[in-house]
């Protein structure tokens, strides 16, 4: 058996989806919030028995290997070596050769050789002797710099960049890592016109959640005009993608699943400040407002997020965003607030009195209570000009909250403190949603992947209505119908995509009485693409499930109805026009055809 199979074999569909996304059945399939779009109501499906997903409001779907590439941002074979690890299989095809060729992998290489020699010379050398000073009046143990690779490179023009090329590294592979940076005008191939992105700094190796380092953060050392910014990340590269990466996650997973409690804090000192002080579910984004990448990665983790960032206007500005997502997918954010005088951040704040700054995360406000007292505080609530100001800022904020209770809480908790009705804010919320948020199936609309699978092209009413009417059969299990299509009738059937599969239920029928498209789903595999009968029954379940079997019933045969009756017009319209241009031609035989196919048509 290929590997490939064997892996599907083994690994669970729902099981590995349900460790990134919540899922809850929903007949034969399983159904939650797709991670790859924003959505408040579930349009993903998986499928145990076929091992395939898909999501009805941005259309990707596959297998697991899929859905492993997408949700971790990996390529094929990465995706197959983790699935096959997680299902205990040795790879008949190891991709060895293809490995060490593959440019990911020397850039991973490089970032962790320039880990081990930035350490190296913090730690060892002369010229790190500031830099050793300078991390212990900000507190850093030396346990805490060994276990967080912590390093330096002195201000040098191009130390690390030297060092590399003698370990045999090559300047394309280094300057692909971001380490090393090209001049205007410098030509590959020698060393010359190249020099180090990072230079007198202290720096943070970054890794990723699987414990590589895909990048690092650079503190200047000593902040003069011409050092740059205080910090300096790794640009976008084949291995870094900041939007991707949470800075810590490698360390906090453990702890953030067991408390089911992520901090999220600003700085990489921070973090590592945290963890030093016994905290341990703590990360931070590299400079960047959280985003939706991200989040999906920490909701494998756990639901609850406790945000500490600037309180100003711009930090709030800054953070807004990330909030935004991190609600609508479903996360509970909580705001953490350090008191007046007690430090700007948490790093500071520790250092200050640990004990404020536990207190502060353990005290956490949920957001919208956060947003309730801020925009209450000082306002003047007999000006009904204020209070349409207050339920303008608020009632956006109280639509994106997925859980329907609680929206409902928080609307009566607005209308209560503004005293209206209830009623008064759903009106307003009308007008809020049209402002603000397209519909959640506006996004089904939004332009996707062209794809020559057969059911996407289903664009007339007919043809929809053909696709609902195979759905229902399919759903209630009822093939009786399927004999009374008229096809034979209707020579716009033929044209339908999914004409072939209506045949092949239809004989299925015929001869056996009973409707299995196990047997016959081979039938519309295609290489490399979703099978698209798969996608049919899981789309069918989508918007049939909540019909009884009696119903489901009912629904194939009225839709038939519809589409028959449908064409019938169609087709009648056609002959009437037919019939007057037989008339002008004086067309006797032709007439009489005409009409006798309408009198046809009409007792039917
Ligand atoms: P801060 O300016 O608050 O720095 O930036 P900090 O974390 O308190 O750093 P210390 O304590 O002075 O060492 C917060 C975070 O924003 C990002 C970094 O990730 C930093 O930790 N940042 C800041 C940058 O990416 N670039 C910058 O120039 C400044
Ligand atoms: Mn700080």
């Amino acid at each position: 058996m290929k590997d490939t199979e064997l892996i599907k074999q083994k690994i669970d569909i729902v099981d590995l989806i349900g460790e990134y996304v919540q899922l809850k059945p929903a007949g034969i399939n399983h159904k939650g919030l797709c991670p790859f779009h924003q959505e408040k109501s579930p349009s993903f499906m998986a499928n145990r028995e076929r091992q395939s997903w898909h999501c009805f409001g941005c259309n990707k779907g596959g297998d697991v290997f899929s859905f492993v590439q997408e949700i971790e941002g990996m390529d094929f074979v990465e995706a197959l070596k983790m699935l096959a690890q997680k299902a205990g299989i040795q790879l008949t095809n190891t991709f060895e050769d293809k490995e060490s060729s593959s440019q990911k992998n020397r850039i991973k290489d490089i970032n962790a050789k320039a880990t081990a020699f930035y350490h190296h010379v913090l730690l060892n050398t002369e010229a790190s002797k500031d830099a050793r000073a300078y991390l212990e009046t900000r507190g850093l143990t030396k346990d805490t710099i060994v276990d967080w690779q912590i390093g330096f490179i002195p201000d040098q023009w191009d130390l690390l960049t030297t060092y590399l090329l003698k370990k045999g590294y090559s300047i394309d592979d280094l300057v692909a890592s971001g380490l090393t940076i090209k001049k205007d005008g410098a030509t590959a191939g020698s060393s010359k016109g190249f020099y180090d992105r990072f230079r007198g700094r202290i720096m943070f190796p970054i890794w990723d959640v699987h414990g590589n380092v895909v990048g690092f953060t650079g503190r200047v050392l000593v902040e003069t005009e011409k050092s740059g910014g205080k910090y300096v990340n790794t640009p976008q590269t084949p291995v870094y993608d900041k939007s991707r990466v949470v800075f810590g996650l490698n360390k906090a997973k453990q702890e953030i699943r067991k408390k089911d409690v992520v901090v999220m804090v600003e700085g990489q000192m921070d973090v590592i400040a945290c963890h030093q002080a016994g905290m341990k579910n703590v990360v931070a984004t590299s400079g960047t407002a959280l985003t939706s990448e991200q989040i999906v990665l920490l909701k494998r983790y756990a639901t609850n997020v406790n945000m500490a960032f600037d309180a100003d206007e711009a930090g709030v500005k800054a953070a807004k965003r990330g909030i935004d997502i991190a609600v609508e997918q479903g996360m509970r954010v909580r705001v953490i607030e350090i008191p007046d005088g007690a430090g700007k951040d948490p790093d500071e704040c520790l250092k200050k009195n640990p004990e404020v700054w536990f207190q502060a995360v353990e005290k956490a406000s949920p957001m919208m209570d956060w947003y309730f007292s801020r925009t209450f505080a000082g306002k003047n609530l007999s000006d009904p000009q204020v209070k349409q100001q207050i339920v303008d800022i608020l009632l956006p904020e109280i639509t994106r909250i997925p859980y329907a209770v609680e929206r409902d809480h928080w609307l009566q908790q607005l209308a209560s403190r503004i005293g209206v009705d209830t009623n008064i804010l759903r009106e307003d919320i009308k007008r809020v949603e049209k402002k603000t948020s397209p519909p959640p199936m506006a996004s089904a609309q939004a332009p996707t992947q062209p794809s020559s699978s057969t059911i996407k092209k289903a664009v007339s009413r007919e043809e929809q209505l053909f696709e609902r009417y195979l759905m229902a059969v399919l759903v209630s299990g009822e093939g009786e119908s399927l004999l009374h299509v008229q096809d034979h009738r209707f020579p716009q059937f033929q044209t339908f995509a999914l004409f072939p599969l209506y045949e092949k239920l239809k004989v299925q029928y015929t001869s056996v009485r009973s409707l299995q498209t196990d047997s016959f789903r081979e039938f519309f595999e295609k290489q490399d693409e979703e099978n698209p009968l798969d996608i049919l029954i899981m789309k069918a379940h989508l918007e049939l499930d909540d019909l009884e079997a009696k119903d489901m019933k009912k629904e194939a045969e009225e839709t038939l109805f519809g589409l028959h009756e449908t064409l019938r017009q169609a087709r009648l319209k056609s002959l009437e026009l037919a019939l007057r241009q037989a008339e002008a031609e004086k067309n006797q035989e032709s007439m009489q055809d005409i009409l006798r196919e309408v009198q046809d048509l009409n007792t039917m």
